[in-house]
């Protein structure tokens, strides 16, 4: 649905040259929600807004539905971008207009009829959960309603895709939980693509299929959330496991084990106590629901040196999980 090739967009102010975004290859599949996390300055809000051309990228392709949106002009690229709708933090809500009224201006820049906008505003609002509220101002609503509103209206082209930039992280997290719910809602009944950035894990762990690390305008991960999390050195997964560096005390391994679906039933702790006489030592991990699958992280202290320890960490990899080793102890006797 959404195609990305060779995308770059370079920001020129006096002598100085950013390269907001370096080369990015991305595909969204339809009816996907896509996630896109990095830090601040990584180059993701540029990104989106390349999508939409709110931002002219200096080359590449951007294929949306099957078009080429450099090669549009005129009213075939309004047509074309008024089939994807966009969310930010903020809002932007007119604030002189009510929650109806909110929802009926792109329809009224649309050239839609006045007698089919109110049945169409109605529509909406239905859909987001805000027919109540249709006559209040913005300034008598809360956040996570204002965020309604703001999905409502960039809905109202019938956009077959949503960008969404950092849409909850002004919200408080159980409204976050809410409009997370009603965009993976809206994503399985109307079949809406979402491509959003995030700097929460939470958002990636609720709602993505698939996710990107961004980092200096570069991505230096993507793929399915799922199996991202499995890859060694995965950062999704560091961020999805917050861990700190352990300290390795000398003459052990410690190791981190990542296991998937039904090797996190399997108690692979025990069976490598018992196979091999030894004690292992938990300290630390979490498991985490991600779509229909469970995603654990548990890092555990083995006795001897990794060499040592070729056996053991061979057993665990052929159990199927992930196994990523920690400095040996020789460096940390060093
Ligand atoms: N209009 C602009 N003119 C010049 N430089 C810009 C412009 N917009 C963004 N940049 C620069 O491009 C880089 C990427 O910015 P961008 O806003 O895409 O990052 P981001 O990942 O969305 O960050 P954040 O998480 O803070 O929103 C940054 O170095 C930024 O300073
Ligand atoms: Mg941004």
């Amino acid at each position: 649905m959404i195609q990305i090739e060779k995308l770059r967009k370079v920001y020129r102010s006096g002598d100085r040259t950013v390269t907001a975004v370096d080369d990015v290859d991305l595909t969204v599949r339809e009816g996907e929600v896509f996630g896109v996390l990095g830090r601040s300055g990584a180059g993701k809000s540029t990104l989106l807004r390349c999508v939409n051309l709110l931002e002219r990228p200096d080359s590449g392709r951007v294929l949306v539905d099957g078009r080429d949106l450099l090669a549009l002009k005129g009213g075939a690229l309004r047509e074309a971008r008024r089939g994807i709708g966009m969310i930010h933090q903020h809002f932007g809500l007119l604030s002189s207009r009510t929650v109806a009224g909110n929802v009926a201006f792109p329809l009224e820049v649309m050239g839609v009829p006045r007698a089919e906008r109110a049945g169409r505003v109605a529509e909406l609002l239905e859909l987001v959960g805000l027919t109540e509220h249709a006559g209040a101002y913005p300034a008598q609503i809360s956040g996570g309603q204002k965020q309604r509103v703001g999905i409502a209206r960039a809905l109202a082209g019938r956009p077959k895709v949503l960008l969404s930039d950092e849409a909850t992280s002004a919200l408080d997290p159980e409204t976050t939980a809410s409009i997370l719910e009603l965009l993976r809602d809206l994503n399985r009944r109307l079949g809406l693509t979402v491509l959003l950035i995030t700097h929460e894990m939470e958002v990636v762990k609720r709602i993505c299929d698939s996710a990107a690390v961004m980092r200096a305008g570069r991505f230096v991960e993507s793929g399915p959330v799922q199996r991202l999390l499995m890859e060694p050195g995965s950062e999704l997964a560091r961020g999805l496991f917050p861990l700190p560096e352990p300290d390795v005390r000398p003459g052990t391994t410690v190791v981190d084990v990542t296991f998937e679906g039904d090797s996190a039933d399997r108690p692979f702790v025990s069976s490598l106590a018992r196979t091999y006489a030894i004690d292992v030592n938990i300290l630390g991990g979490a498991v985490e629901q991600i779509g229909d699958t469970r995603i654990g992280r548990l890092r555990v202290e083995l006795p001897g040196d990794p060499e040592l320890n070729a056996a053991q960490l061979a057993h665990l990899r052929e159990s199927g999980l992930t196994v990523e080793v920690h400095g040996t102890s020789l460096e940390g006797a060093r």
